[in-house]
């Protein structure tokens, strides 16, 4: 049966809207605004659908009572566009960067990953350097989205996304899709081999068991308020070695919220000895 245009699929109320926003928040920090009202509605309709069920408070009960449901609805309401090359201005840093770097290995966390796009993108801008100088590449890339880092480890891409690269790259660095899969192209395995993909929910009271040379921690602070970001960077310098750099993203600042970092370029730290 059609329904008149404005009428929707299921009756999604203010209520339902605060109790899973609250959910969400507990969970991920990520700090939910009223704009998001219809974006949750279009976001998690199909879950609905998927059970079967009639209306939202069905849908807030089962999100609340079973785990699996939960993960399900927090991959539903992140948000996870990223790109190859985003911010290149960041790559090009760590190209300097690398030129001089005087030790054997280089070890590079992307939190917040998303779909990957981010540490593939920090292996083809600097593999050509590390392989000439000798410098083994280590990433540990972390989200709190379980569906994207599927994506990342299977690291499966259009092929319309790595346009921006030229065809030397683009051989260097992937496979191209036959058959049905001519769309699509693959990250090449040595390179897959170079990223550690891991769920990690910066919220919680997470301590990695080693430091790294370089974090890129780009577009997710936007998500949390002051306290969590304040929370975070003081966690970001404990996790780097001496000197080591924070890369954050385009409209992101570390201004007001922390002073353990020297700003060393736009939206580029380093750690404050
Ligand atoms: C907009 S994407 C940024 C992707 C990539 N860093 C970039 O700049 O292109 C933000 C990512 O942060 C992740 N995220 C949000 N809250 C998080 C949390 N509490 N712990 C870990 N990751 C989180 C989301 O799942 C999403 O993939």
């Amino acid at each position: 049966m059609n329904r008149p245009r404005d009428e929707k699929e299921f009756n999604f109320t203010r209520q339902h809207f605060d109790k899973l926003r609250q959910l969400a928040n507990n969970y991920s920090g990520i700090t939910v605004t009223d704009e998001k009202f219809e974006m949750y509605y279009s976001r998690l309709t199909r879950r609905l659908r998927k059970h079967n069920l009639t209306d939202f408070g069905a849908y807030v009960a089962l999100v609340e009572q079973d785990a699996i449901e939960f993960k399900e609805f927090i991959n539903c309401i992140t948000t996870n566009v990223t790109s190859f090359n985003r911010e290149q201005h960041h790559f090009e840093y760590l190209q300097k960067v690398l030129e001089t770097w005087p030790k054997k290995e280089i070890n590079i966390w992307s939190a917040g990953c998303s779909s990957g796009e981010e540490p593939y993108s920090i292996i083809i801008n600097s593999f050509p350097i590390c392989d000439r100088r000798g410098i083994k590449i280590n990433i540990t890339a972390t989200d709190l989205d379980t569906d994207v880092l599927e994506k990342g480890a299977k690291g499966v891409y259009p092929v319309r996304s790595v346009e921006i690269y030229d065809m030397k790259i683009k051989r260097q660095f992937f496979q191209k899709g036959t058959g049905s899969n001519t769309e699509l192209c693959r990250v090449k395995q040595p390179f897959r081999q170079m990223i550690d993909f891991q769920q990690l929910n910066l919220m919680h009271n997470w301590k990695l068991n080693q430091k790294y040379d370089v974090i890129f921690c780009r577009n997710v602070l936007i998500y949390f308020d002051n306290p969590k970001k304040t929370r975070l960077a003081r966690m970001y310098w404990e996790h780097l070695q001496d000197d080591g750099i924070l890369f954050l993203g385009h409209s992101e600042t570390l201004h007001k919220i922390s002073e353990d970092f020297d700003s060393v370029g736009k939206t580029i730290y380093r750690k404050r000895g």
